[in-house]
């Protein structure tokens, strides 16, 4: 059984003009499948935007917190983080 994998999108003001907004479109961009595995969420403020080598848009991939992320990007993550879980 896999465990889902969370991925917390940051709906902060950093993160939204920064086009965070952008970011939540990665539901159209999952298969069918990877829905049942990952859980997507709007988060507010994830305290990283003070981070002076990240810059936002800021995303949780399961643990690992991402920054300058693009949706293409962040889609990336996402199939990485599953193909490290099932070992593929
Ligand atoms: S506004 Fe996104 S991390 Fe602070």
């Amino acid at each position: 059984m896999n465990e889902t994998l969370t991925v917390r999108i940051c709906t902060g003001t950093a993160c939204y003009v920064q086009g965070g907004s952008f970011l939540l479109d990665i539901e159209n961009r999952l298969s069918s499948e990877e829905h049942t595995l990952v859980e997507i969420r709007g988060a507010g403020c994830l305290g990283a935007c003070g981070e002076s080598f990240l810059r936002p848009p800021f995303a949780l991939v399961g643990e690992t917190l991402m920054g300058n992320l693009t949706p293409e990007g962040l889609e990336e993550a996402i199939r990485s983080a599953l193909a490290r879980r099932t070992g593929v």
